[in-house]
């Protein structure tokens, strides 16, 4: 079978994807450095090289175990941060992916899946956002994402090599199984930090900006269970071992749930009232991401599962009880 080198696959992510690849009957091998991923992510049947990015021969190391294809998750993701410590995500998030790739070419692995960020488009020209929407990100996070799939391509022109791309939308949810624990630390997420709230881990949170022109004045996401997330990963490798080409896709379900929406169905779920209060908006929030992924649907022959909001928010809360 395939054997795939996950990168960042101790992550929330990442550990989503290493479970649906070894379900679907592939070799995995994590590489994390541990920054943020967590012990308790790993599968005791997948592989394990703890190593950071930054690190060309760890990675060499890695490559040279008969790997088939990679994917990418070690990416820094706080928006905010990257606005404050440009250098940390360049560092990380470009210089790293620069070995990656220059590993994979000495180490003739040819094919690879990064996780890109819807954050590639910026502030929505119209919506929902296809993959030919101009591409404005509005962070440093945003900017290195659209950088990586830059330099993907031009490897794609100049080598043996192909690669996907999946701009993911709003990642959320647990394995229904509960086979997968670890909360993030220090989460800057909506539905984790609810679920601090929730769970007496903090005292409360604010909804950022109540008048919004949307049906309720709060944001609307097009937030994806991470499970569907996975298997469009482990679809994407199918692709890429069939396939010449190469795509950069969105992976969404299409649908709008405003932050109202999301602090009602959880209150739904776990049966009591949260403490929240409105708070003036967030810089940079557009009022509404939405995905238009019917591309990913036909060239990934992929769909995601997960379609109410509540099953998918009952899954997290599944953690707690
Ligand atoms: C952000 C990034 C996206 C990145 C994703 C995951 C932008 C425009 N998008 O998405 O690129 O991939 O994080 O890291 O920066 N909210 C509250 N209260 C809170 C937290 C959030 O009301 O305490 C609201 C936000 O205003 C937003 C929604 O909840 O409307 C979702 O926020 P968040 O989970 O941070 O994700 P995005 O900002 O959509």
């Amino acid at each position: 079978m395939p054997k795939i080198l996950v990168i960042g696959g101790a992550g929330y992510i990442g550990s989503h994807v290493v479970k649906e690849l070894l379900e679907g009957g592939y070799e995995a091998v994590v590489f994390d450095d541990m920054s943020s991923g967590q012990e308790v992510n790993l599968f005791k049947e997948a592989g394990f090289i703890k190593g950071n990015i930054l690190d060309k021969k760890a990675l060499d190391g890695a490559m040279s175990q008969n790997i088939d294809a990679v994917i990418h998750l070690a990416g820094k993701k706080a928006v905010g941060e990257s606005m404050e410590n440009p250098q940390k995500y360049a560092e990380n998030n470009l210089n790293g992916v620069v070995n990656i790739v220059n590993s994979m070419v000495d180490n003739d692995v040819k094919h690879i899946v990064f996780s890109s960020s819807a954050a590639v488009y910026g502030m929505p020209q119209y919506l929902p956002l296809d993959e030919k929407h101009p591409l404005n990100p509005m962070s440093f996070y945003g900017y290195t994402k659209l950088a990586t799939e830059n330099l993907l391509a031009w490897y794609a022109k100049l080598k043996d090599f192909n690669y996907i791309a999946l701009r993911y939308f709003n990642a959320v949810g647990y394995a229904a199984d509960k086979s997968i624990t670890g909360r993030e630390k220090n989460p800057q997420n909506l539905l984790p930090i609810i679920m601090e709230a929730a769970t007496g881990k903090r005292d409360g949170f604010a909804i950022f900006g109540s008048d919004y022109d949307t049906p309720d004045g709060t944001c609307l996401r097009d937030y994806i269970h991470v499970s569907d997330l996975a298997s469009a990963h482990v679809a994407a490798i199918k692709r890429l071992m069939t396939d010449k080409k190469s795509y950069s896709l969105n992976l969404g379900t299409g649908k709008g749930i405003s932050v109202k929406q999301i602090v009602d169905a959880t209150e739904n779920i776990i049966g009591k009232r949260l403490n929240y209060r409105y708070a003036a908006r967030r810089p940079g929030d557009p009022a509404i991401v939405v995905a238009k992924s019917d591309l990913a649907q036909q060239i990934l022959n992929w769909k995601p599962k997960y379609t109410n909001i509540e099953d998918i928010i009952q899954t997290v809360w599944n953690l707690e009880i």
